[in-house]
């Protein structure tokens, strides 16, 4: 179980995925199924923090001692967060947020005998949920994950340099059964000056090691 006591901390997670709205019937998402970030909260929680889990739909039970907000959109996660985060000293963004969405959600459903030709979507850009927290006015601890399928350690590195965070998790999701929607995942947590390579396990151990990973920059670099 995790070690450190993180009574009294507040954590936010973000999990699961985001969904963005084509027409009524159909969105844009990706494979998420929020097991990592639920994980990752029933780990917070047992060691001792208020955990606060944004999640995007998911098929999981709350995690004992969790509070959960539902959220579905990119703009509706990013609002539960900011509404939340003056009160965080931990944010954890786990969530694979959609990094785009349709420049117009169409009202009706989206017809097959449009012009006789396949409708065009135009996407616009999400905002960065992780980036805005990270350079909020007063940041929490900020980690981020980087989900990739080549040059791991590489691009996970540029993700915290350029979003300033202080620790990211690199989760290799190039293999099939690790990573999205599976029960074991494989990762390198990554801060300016560590590196801990994590074997295959299951998300469950993971969610332990990253917490006390977490621990134990946190506990040395405040000084409450
Ligand atoms: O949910 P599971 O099925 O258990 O799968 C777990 C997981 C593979 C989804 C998880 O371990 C993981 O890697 N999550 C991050 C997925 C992702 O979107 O990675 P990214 O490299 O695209 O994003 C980098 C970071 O920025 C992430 O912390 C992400 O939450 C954040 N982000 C990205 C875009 C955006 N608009 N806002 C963000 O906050």
């Amino acid at each position: 179980e995790a070690k450190q006591d993180w009574q009294g901390k507040t954590f936010i997670i973000t999990a699961g995925p985001t969904r963005e709205a084509i027409d009524p019937v159909r969105y844009i998402s990706n494979h998420s199924s929020g097991k990592m970030g639920y994980a990752l909260a029933e780990a917070a929680a047992h060691a001792g923090a208020k955990v606060i889990l944004v999640s995007g739909p998911t098929q999981l039970p709350t995690p004992t001692g969790v509070q959960r907000v539902d959220v579905e959109t990119t703009e509706q996660m990013l609002n539960a967060v900011q509404q939340q985060l003056p009160n965080c000293d931990v944010f954890i963004g786990c969530a694979a947020v959609s990094d785009y969405r349709v420049a117009e959600v169409a009202s009706q459903k989206i017809k097959k005998e449009q012009n006789n030709q396949p409708p065009q979507l135009k996407l616009v850009q999400n905002p960065d949920i992780l980036q805005q927290v990270a350079s909020s006015e007063k940041p929490p601890f900020t980690v981020g994950f980087a989900a990739e399928t080549e040059n791991l350690k590489a691009n996970a590195l540029r993700k915290l340099e350029r979003k300033q965070l202080q620790m990211i998790v690199a989760n290799d999701v190039s293999q099939v059964g690790l990573g999205f929607n599976s029960d074991s995942n494989n990762a390198i947590i990554l801060s300016k000056d560590s590196e801990q390579s994590l074997p295959t396990m299951s998300k469950h151990d993971m969610a332990i090691a990253i917490i006390d990973a977490i621990a134990k920059r946190y506990f040395n670099t405040t000084a409450n």
